[in-house]
C-alpha cells in the first residue's frame, strides 16, 4: 500500500482529500499543528472510511520536528502539502505571520523531501495567483497579475520556490493545483468546513445565516458589470477537488508527468453569481435565507472562473458536482455540526 504524508490533514480540504485517498487504497499520515482545525475530524474520517489516521500535531516551521516525521516514515510515496494560513483579510493585517508560516513550512517540507528522498509533491495553490486576470476563463497560461494580498503572494512565492527547487533536484516531480472556490462537504455530513477562525467565505456564511448563527448574510455589491450585478466565481465541490489530488498523485507515481513541474487549474469551468448561489441554496434546501445587498467588498475581483481542460486531459479528472450539490452538502454539514454542539 502506498503511503502519503498529508500536511494540513485536519483542515478543510486536507480532511476530505484523506477520505478520497483512503477510498483509493492509499495509507495516510497527517501532520497538522491544529492552528485552524481540530483533530476530532479524524473521528469523522474513521467513521467514513473505517481507517484511523494518525496526526502529528507538529508545526512545520519547526524543521527538527518535521525531520522526525520523515525519519519515522522512510516509505513515503509523496507529500500533499495543504498546510498554510489562508485568510486573505488577516494576511493584509499580519503579512509577516503569513510569510513566516506559509513560506517556512514549505521550505522545511522541501528540505525534508530532498533529505529523505521523497520525490512527489502536490502543492495547494490558488486562483488568487492570477490576481485580477485579464482574460476569462483563466487557463494555466493566463498571465499572472500583481497579487491582491500577502496571502496570494505566499502562493505565488510558493510556486516559484518549488520551481527553483525542481531545477536542482532532477528526480523531484511536483504538481501545483490552483483551486478556484472550494465549497461543500462530504456527502455523509460527518466532515465539512469547520475552521477555528471565523468563516468569511460565501458558502459557510450562507449556511450560518440560514441556521441562525448570524442575523443575516450580506451580498457584497449588486452593481457590478455581470448578468445580475453580483460577482462571479467558480465554486468547486470539495470532494471533486479532493479527487483531483488523488489523481495527481497517481499521475506522478505512474511517471506520467510531462515536465518536472506541472500546473493545473481546478474549477468547474462555470461562473456562478453571488445571487445565483443564494437562490441555489434556497431552492435546494427549501430554507429561507435572511440576506440583504450591501456595499462592494474592497479587493473583490468582478469575475473569475477556470478553464480546467488541462486537468481533464492530463489527469483524467472531471468535476461531477455543481452549485446545487455544494449547497445541499454544506447545509447537511451545517445542521450536523450545529446539532453536535447542542447535544
Ligand atoms: P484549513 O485552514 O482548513 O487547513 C489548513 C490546515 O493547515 C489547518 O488545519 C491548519 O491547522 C494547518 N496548518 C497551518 N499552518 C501549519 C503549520 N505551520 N504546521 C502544521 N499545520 C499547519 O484550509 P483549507 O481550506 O483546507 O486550505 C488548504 C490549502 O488550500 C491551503 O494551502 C490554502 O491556502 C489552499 N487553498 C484554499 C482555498 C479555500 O478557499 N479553502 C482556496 C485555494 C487554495
Ligand atoms: C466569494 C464571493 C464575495 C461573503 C477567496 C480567496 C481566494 C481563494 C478562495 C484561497 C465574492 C461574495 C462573500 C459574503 C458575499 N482562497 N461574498 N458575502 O473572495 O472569491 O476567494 O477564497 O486561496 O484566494 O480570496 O471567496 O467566498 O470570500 O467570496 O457576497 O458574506 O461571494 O464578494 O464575490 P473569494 P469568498
Amino acid at each position: 500500500m502506498r503511503k502519503v504524508l498529508v500536511t494540513g490533514g485536519c483542515g478543510y480540504i486536507g480532511s476530505h482529500t484523506i477520505v478520497d485517498l483512503i477510498d483509493n487504497g492509499f495509507e495516510v499520515v497527517s501532520v497538522d499543528n491544529l492552528s485552524n482545525s481540530s483533530d476530532s475530524v479524524l473521528d469523522g474520517i474513521a467513521e467514513i472510511t473505517g481507517k484511523r489516521v494518525h496526526n502529528y500535531p507538529v508545526d512545520l516551521c519547526d524543521l527538527d520536528a518535521t525531520r522526525k516525521i520523515f525519519e519515522e516514515h522512510p516509505d513515503l510515496s509523496g507529500v500533499i502539502h495543504f498546510a498554510a494560513l489562508k485568510a486573505v483579510g488577516e494576511s493584509v493585517e499580519q503579512p509577516i505571520r503569513y510569510f513566516r508560516n506559509n513560506i517556512n513550512s514549505l521550505i522545511n517540507v522541501l528540505d525534508c523531501m530532498a533529505q529523505y528522498g521523497v520525490h512527489h509533491l502536490i502543492f495547494s495553490s490558488s486562483c488568487s495567483v492570477y490576481g485580477n486576470a485579464k482574460e476569462l476563463p483563466v487557463t494555466e497560461q493566463t498571465e499572472m497579475q500583481e497579487a491582491e494580498s500577502p496571502y496570494a503572494r505566499t502562493k505565488q512565492m510558493g510556486e516559484q520556490i518549488i520551481a527553483d527547487f525542481s531545477r536542482i533536484h532532477p528526480r523531484h516531480n511536483s504538481v501545483l493545483l490552483r483551486y478556484f472556490n472550494p465549497a461543500g462537504a462530504h456527502e455523509s455530513a460527518k466532515i465539512g468546513e469547520s475552521p477555528i477562525n471565523k468563516a468569511s467565505n460565501l458558502v459557510p456564511v450562507i449556511t450560518e445565516a440560514a441556521i441562525g448563527k448570524r442575523p443575516e448574510m450580506t451580498v457584497f455589491g449588486d452593481d457590478y458589470d455581470t448578468r445580475d450585478g453580483s460577482c462571479v466565481r467558480d465554486y468547486i465541490h470539495v470532494m471533486d477537488l479532493a479527487n483531483a489530488h488523488t489523481k495527481a498523485l497517481q499521475h506522478l507515481i505512474a511517471g506520467e508527468q510531462k515536465a518536472p513541474l506541472e500546473i493545473f487549474n481546478l474549477g468547474i469551468g462555470e461562473g456562478v453569481t453571488v445571487l445565483e448561489a443564494v437562490e441555489a441554496f434556497m431552492k435546494v434546501t427549501g430554507q429561507k435565507l435572511p440576506y440583504r445587498v450591501g456595499d462592494r467588498r474592497p479587493g473583490d475581483v468582478v469575475a473569475i472562473y477556470a478553464n480546467y481542460d488541462k486537468a481533464a486531459n492530463e489527469l483524467g479528472w472531471q468535476p461531477e458536482r455543481d452549485i446545487n450539490d455544494i449547497m445541499k452538502t454544506a447545509w447537511a454539514w451545517e445542521k450536523a455540526r450545529t446539532e453536535a454542539v447542542a447535544s
